[in-house]
């Protein structure tokens, strides 16, 4: 049998999402923002599921969310701290193939906490999403207006993690306050960060 994590070619697939029956009415009404997580590992299905929702191939071969011109200009990094059965480090998500290739052994959530303000959260969480965009890939078909097409696009994919956390009882909030420059030189990526999502186990009895 196949463990979960295989590796061929640098690259980390990803076990597949599993549907669960949680319904999106109940996860819009408890969704909230939480900020406390306690030092405890996620899980890889974990991992798999919340960067599927936010990001990744549905059934029909779409994305989980919409995209101006079907030109997909977003990508997610992924900083892991403590989750089974995944090496710390910087992992890049391709959705395509729902794998990660794995760029640095680098945990590097205390620089991006400091670069978040000091932003406790960043620090102490086990996950830490990273949605950036490219966004040359939309504004060289729309100009200008392109811009706030990538932005409209990071609140679908940012909503999508929120909603999947919420499911999975993880907890998760959009941090949006850090310096970009030094956020794209600790993770040595090009693409601007426009959110970067901590993800942790809410403390017990939370939810
Ligand atoms: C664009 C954006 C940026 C945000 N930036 C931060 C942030 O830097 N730090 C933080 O703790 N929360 C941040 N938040 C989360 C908000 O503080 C939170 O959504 C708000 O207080 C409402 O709470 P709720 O999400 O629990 O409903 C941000 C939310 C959005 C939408």
């Amino acid at each position: 049998m196949m463990s979960s994590t295989s590796f061929s070619q640098e690259k980390i697939f990803l076990p597949p999402p599993k549907k669960s029956k949680f319904s999106l009415d109940e996860a819009l009404d408890v969704r909230k923002s939480i900020r406390d997580y306690p030092s405890l590992p996620l899980t890889l299905e974990g991992v798999s599921n919340l960067l599927w929702a936010g990001y990744g191939k549905n059934r029909w071969g779409r994305k989980t969310v919409p995209s101006a011109g079907a030109l997909y200009p977003i990508f997610l990094y992924i900083v892991v701290g403590e989750v089974e059965g995944l090496d710390k480090g910087i992992y890049l998500y391709n959705s395509g193939e729902h794998t990660l290739t794995k760029l640095s052994s680098e945990d590097t959530r205390f620089q991006l906490a400091r670069a978040s303000l000091n932003q406790r959260w960043v620090k102490t969480a086990p996950l830490l999403i990273i949605i950036s965009a490219d966004f040359s890939i939309t504004t060289s078909h729309y100009g200008k207006r392109g811009v706030r097409y990538v932005w409209m696009e990071i609140g679908y994919v940012s909503q999508n993690i929120y909603l999947e956390a919420t499911a999975l009882k993880l907890a998760t909030v959009a941090v949006g306050a850090f310096y970009d420059e030094e956020v794209k030189e600790i993770l040595n990526i090009k693409k601007e960060p426009l959110l970067i999502m901590p993800v942790g186990r809410p403390k017990e009895g939370r939810w």
